[in-house]
């Protein structure tokens, strides 16, 4: 087994993290404050290829593994999740669809502006009624000859507003149940789409989350991904990929956390003496680490076996469950450990221990990803 890393699997790594705390720090507290939109950072992180950075070079990505994307995700997310979503939504859930899924055609005109990073794109599954049960969809796109007819709401969506791409689950077939889902491209400026009001959330503030609406919105047939009735299965398939992308956030949200606490253990003195000298503190650095370095492994290994081509949901999901839930003890002890300065936004962890919960909740909370784990193990 061989744990090291390669050269630009290093350099890549390298690339996201002096980006982060080089640029993306600067302004972070603000954009979370008023709820701003990194426009300038996902230009540049474009520039830098991580938009793009899984797709391959046929289609203008970067041709990046997925354990390099593991590593740009975490250290992008220690210092901004926000900015870390867009690049994980943009990459896991739409540009692998559309390069796995789509037709030569579909990619052209969709996959490469988007791997570019001149485009973003979003993945519109959730619904009011359909989150976790995400089978009960209520969107629908009825067969009209030569288009279809989407109606419908959906919610939650990341880069709802920024996208110009969406990938919507749609149902084409009710009495078929999941069978009867379809996956359809749509572009944002379709007449009949509306969009809702920016969600003002309690962590990521600057990611957009918006619902939207479908109001007889024509999608012409060439924009089907796949069959029809492929679109749950495409949808469970992509979002394999996605929780790959979360799970690597929470890690760096938690280590972000950790390398905040280790830091402040050192300088802030109390009782005579550094506090990290006292083991009350110095024990729950040692256990936030423990933690840290299984939520990695498990983010690894998940991406390890989708480079090798082999099947990585049950991975993924262990990795999204774990890493999320520790992102919330390891956050929620670096506030702890921070004392006072800790509850305040200039000193960063309360906003990691914000962000944090949401990656127990979004593509999948982490009681679907039992679900999903427990369902294999008592199959
Ligand atoms: N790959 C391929 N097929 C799969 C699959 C997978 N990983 N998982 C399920 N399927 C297939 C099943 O085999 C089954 O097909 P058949 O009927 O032909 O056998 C079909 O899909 C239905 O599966 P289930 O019976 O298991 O369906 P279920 O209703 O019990 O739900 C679930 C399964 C795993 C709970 C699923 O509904 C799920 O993942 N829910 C969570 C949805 C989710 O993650 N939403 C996140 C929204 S996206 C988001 O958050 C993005 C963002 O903006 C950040």
């Amino acid at each position: 087994m061989n744990f090291e890393f390669t050269e630009e699997q290093i350099m890549i790594q390298q690339a996201a993290r002096e980006y982060a705390q080089r640029e993306l720090i600067k302004d972070v507290i603000e954009r979370d404050n008023k709820a701003i939109f990194p426009s300038q950072h996902v230009k540049a992180l474009a520039e830098l290829g991580f938009m793009g950075m899984m797709v391959s070079p046929k289609y203008d990505g970067g041709g990046m593994d997925t354990v390099s994307y593991v590593l740009a995700i975490e250290e992008l997310s220690k210092v901004d999740a926000s900015a870390s979503v867009i690049v994980s939504v943009n990459n896991s859930l739409v540009c692998y669809g559309l390069e796995k899924f789509c037709n030569e055609d579909q990619k052209e005109k969709y996959l490469k502006p988007l791997a570019r990073g001149e485009k973003i794109g979003a993945f519109l599954l959730s619904e009011p009624e359909a989150g976790s049960d995400a089978t009960s969809q209520r969107t629908t796109a009825e067969d009209r000859g030569d288009y279809y007819l989407v109606n419908g709401t959906k919610n939650w969506i990341t880069n709802g507003n920024s996208a110009s791409t969406y990938i919507v689950i749609a149902q084409t077939n009710p009495a078929k149940k999941h069978k009867g889902i379809t996956a359809l491209i749509v572009e944002k400026n379709s007449p009949g789409i509306t969009i809702g009001p920016h969600e003002d959330k309690m962590g990521m503030r600057s990611s957009d989350t918006h619902s939207v609406m479908f109001n007889d919105v024509k999608v012409p047939k060439e924009n089907r991904i796949g069959e029809e009735g492929f679109g749950f299965t495409f949808a469970m398939k992509v979002l394999e990929g996605g929780r790959i992308g979360i799970a690597s956030q929470a890690l760096g949200l938690a280590s972000g956390a950790l390398e905040r606490s280790i830091a402040y253990a050192k300088e802030r003195k109390a009782f005579g003496t550094v506090i990290a000298n006292h083991q009350a503190i110095a024990f729950k650095l040692a256990d936030m680490a423990v933690k840290i370095e299984n939520a990695r492994n498990l983010c690894l290994k998940a991406a390890w076996l989708k480079d090798q081509g082999k099947p990585y949901g049950i991975a993924s999901a262990m990795a999204k469950q774990y890493a999320a839930d520790i992102a919330m003890e390891v956050t929620t002890e670096a506030v702890q450990i921070h004392g006072g300065y800790g509850y305040v936004k200039e000193y960063h962890v309360e906003r990691l221990m914000r962000e944090a919960k949401l990656t127990q909740i979004y593509e999948g909370t982490s009681e679907i990803q039992k679900i999903i784990v427990s369902r294999d193990l008592l199959k």
